[in-house]
């Protein structure tokens, strides 16, 4: 979302620091970044190396934290109890090569220093969301996309120590509606559970079903669907309408499979 839609003033934020740092690298040292990851051979046993290896410093650390993140096994961020990531390698098509080819961390170096010397607000920090929909006020838009959970997701699973459990959800749909009363147009794209339709009851809701797979490898896509429940102060029901439908055109493309406004 970030990216593709490349706002003038933002503030990403998440809780997870070595993501926000590694954010920070590459913002201020994408060369470097990416010369560290183009040292390391693309295989299980080196994957399996550098799962082990603990980098001193920022640099090594944002080359390690993207490069397990493109050979792991489907992309997934997971730790144990004692904060060390235990994703198995993922095998397949799915590697950094196309992060060289693309220069994809030069340009997002660029997109998040575009406009440093000016005035406006573009922050990377570490936060719980609560703290940063806060400061949303009237004109301002909030996108959050958040670990998908229902009611029975307790506060320890396999996910590790950051957990997303009920409570942050309950949490995250009052701070996103005092936001909305302020004037900020909020997006929240999350699981379809239908507990979760009580907490957004004035929201428009849009579901998307789209292919997924699972794993590194393109093979077997599943259908798997989502909700996006949108609040907006302006009430642009043709907008969110509009939207539904474009999204529906790729669906025939088959990206999505089916799109329905509330
Ligand atoms: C589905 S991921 C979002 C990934 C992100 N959209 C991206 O493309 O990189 C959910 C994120 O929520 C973060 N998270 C979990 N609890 C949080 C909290 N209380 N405050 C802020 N972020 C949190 C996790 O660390 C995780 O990165």
């Amino acid at each position: 979302m970030f990216f593709s839609t490349v706002p003038r003033q933002f503030c990403i934020s998440d809780l997870n620091n070595d993501l926000i740092e590694t954010y920070l690298s590459v913002r201020d040292s994408w060369n470097k970044v990416e010369s560290v990851m183009k040292k390391w051979e693309i295989s299980k046993d080196n994957y399996n190396k550098i799962k082990s290896y603990k980098p001193r410093n920022k640099i090594n650390k944002a080359a390690r934290f993207i490069w397990l993140n493109r050979l792991c096994f489907g992309g997934l961020y997971r730790v144990n109890k004692h904060n060390k990531f235990n994703v198995p390698y993922g095998g397949g098509d799915r590697n950094p090569n196309i992060l060289y080819k693309n220069k994809t961390l030069k340009k997002v170096s660029h997109i998040l220093r575009t406009s440093e010397n000016s005035k406006l607000t573009m922050e990377v920090v570490t936060a719980d969301f609560e703290n940063v929909i806060l400061k949303a006020g009237k004109g301002d838009v909030i996108y959050c996309d958040p670990t998908y959970s229902n009611v029975n997701r307790g506060q320890f699973d396999r996910y590790g120590s950051i957990v997303f459990d009920w409570n942050d959800q309950i949490r995250l749909s009052q701070a996103s509606l005092l936001a909305y009363e302020r004037g900020a147009t909020v997006l929240i794209s999350n699981g379809k559970f239908p507990e979760l339709l009580e907490l957004y009851p004035s929201a428009y809701r849009i579901a998307l079903s789209k292919k997924k797979t699972i794993g590194n490898t393109s093979q077997n896509p599943m259908n798997h669907t989502e909700y996006l429940f949108i609040l907006d102060p302006q009430k642009r029901t043709e907008l969110w309408r509009a939207y539904s439908k474009t999204v529906n055109s790729k669906m025939s493309q088959g990206e999505y499979q089916n799109t329905q406004i509330k």
